[in-house]
């Protein structure tokens, strides 16, 4: 995405403008386990993981991941947090199901990461009240949007049902400039159209917290989203009067392999579906839990105030390469086939459920009976080459995108890597 405008316009109205950090995080794994959500609330489903190699099932809550992971997929090596969201199949004609592939972002190299997303920490800016932020502490998570919600049942003009849509790419260009999130440009559900370049989600995180409790047992009630209209400027509920940093998160899928509508459902309705059996979009969610190391993202936000998002001029922090990133992965634990291949049904106990009212756990559905014995998918996810350049290698580099030998250490373009055969 192209904050160009909305920050030179607010960068020149307020010249006290915070600014954000931007940062690419490569694949950790993908598998159909979710350690945030309570058993009997969601049937899992399958999810793709990014951050610091200590996630697994447990979570414990008193662990200081920041210390105890060894590495991290994401750009900045003090990152050892976990961000994840469901992923997106597609349903053929025929019936049977595929995984999308995820690929990098506008802007994210040198370098083209393997999967994943692309993180964003916004400070607050004027006119809001509340721009002291506190960092999240150790143990903080927290879950935005609702997996079973399949309709636009929420006042499209607040934040809550802003969180989280969808951009429909043509071709090569970004879309509109500016922060996504709203109509036109953006859709609350998924694009009912082709999109030639990909589609792409966009979830904001809640950025008002109550103060006090660090994961409640909802991972939902101790955070909020601002009064008022859309995600900057906005001040903070009375209920939940401290503001933290706005965690964004972008998510590309490539779906230029399923773009041809003779391969769509014969009803001509559009064919892509979360993993939780959610053809609409409306289900759409993430996690967070926080990792960082020691007080890094702290001092990254007191002194990366950068209005272009950079990663090489967060000095406060350490970047890493496209290949150590590519290369952190943890072993899947649920040892199913879930991508590479078509599938007769969705992963786990996930049938399709179209709305408009809430999604239902089916009921006597041994998800496990669904597992079968296969190689485990530890390797990477292929890397897949974007429709538009990550960096910039011409002499000049354009303002907000990175020049292509930034990184030191960084060899581009990156090897594609192929996965072994399933
Ligand atoms: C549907 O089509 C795909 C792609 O040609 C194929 O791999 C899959 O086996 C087909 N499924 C069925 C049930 O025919
Ligand atoms: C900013 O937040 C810190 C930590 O919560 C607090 O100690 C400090 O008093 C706040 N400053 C202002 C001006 O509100």
């Amino acid at each position: 995405m192209y904050w160009t405008s909305l920050l030179a316009a607010v960068t020149l109205a307020i010249p006290s403008v915070h600014g954000f950090i931007r940062f690419g995080c490569s694949n950790l794994v993908t598998e159909r386990f979710d350690p945030l959500v309570t058993p009997g609330q969601v049937s899992p489903h399958v999810h793709q993981v990014v951050g610091g190699n200590r996630f697994d099932l447990a979570m414990d809550p008193n662990e200081d991941f920041g210390a105890t992971a060894t590495c991290t997929t994401c750009r900045f090596k003090e990152d050892k947090s976990n961000y994840w969201t469901a992923v997106l199949y597609f349903r053929h004609r025929n019936g049977s199901y595929i995984r999308v592939p995820q690929m990098a972002n506008h802007n994210t190299g040198p370098g083209l990461q393997s999967g994943g997303m692309t993180v964003y920490y916004f400070q607050p800016s004027p006119p809001t009240k509340d721009l002291n932020i506190t960092s999240f502490a150790k143990g903080f998570r927290m879950l935005v949007g609702n997996p079973m919600r399949r309709s636009n049942d929420i006042d499209p003009s607040t934040a809550a049902a802003q969180a989280t849509t969808f951009r429909c790419f043509q071709g090569t260009s970004p879309g509109a400039i500016g922060a996504p999130g709203t109509p036109p440009e953006d859709t609350f559900s998924l694009p009912n159209k082709i999109c030639t370049g990909g589609i792409r989600s966009n979830i904001y995180f809640p950025q008002c917290w109550n103060g006090k409790d660090l994961d409640p047992a909802d991972h939902q009630s101790h955070v909020a989203h601002p009064v008022g209209n859309g995600f900057f400027g906005t001040d903070c509920p009375a209920s939940h009067p401290v503001r933290l940093p706005l965690l964004f998160m972008e998510i590309n899928w490539d779906t230029r392999p399923f773009n041809d509508p003779k391969i769509w459902p014969k009803d001509g309705s559009q064919p892509f579906v979360f993993s939780m059996g959610d053809p609409t979009g409306y289900g759409q969610h993430a996690d967070y839990v926080f990792g960082w190391e020691g007080d890094s993202l702290k001092r990254a936000m007191d002194v990366c105030t950068g209005a272009d998002g950079l990663v090489t001029k967060c000095s406060a922090l350490t970047v890493q390469t496209t290949e150590e990133m590519n290369n952190c992965r943890v072993p899947v634990k649920v040892k199913e086939v879930i991508e590479d291949k078509y599938l007769k049904q969705l992963p786990g106990c996930n049938p399709i459920q179209r709305g408009p009212g809430y999604a239902t756990i089916p009921k006597g559905c041994n998800a496990l009976s669904t597992t079968f014995n296969a190689p485990s998918p530890t390797y990477a996810p292929a890397v897949v080459t974007p429709p538009w350049t990550v960096c910039n290698a011409g002499p000049t580099p354009e303002p907000l995108t990175p020049a292509c030998d930034s990184i030191p250490g960084e060899k581009p373009p990156a090897p594609v890597v192929t996965p072994p055969p399933a």
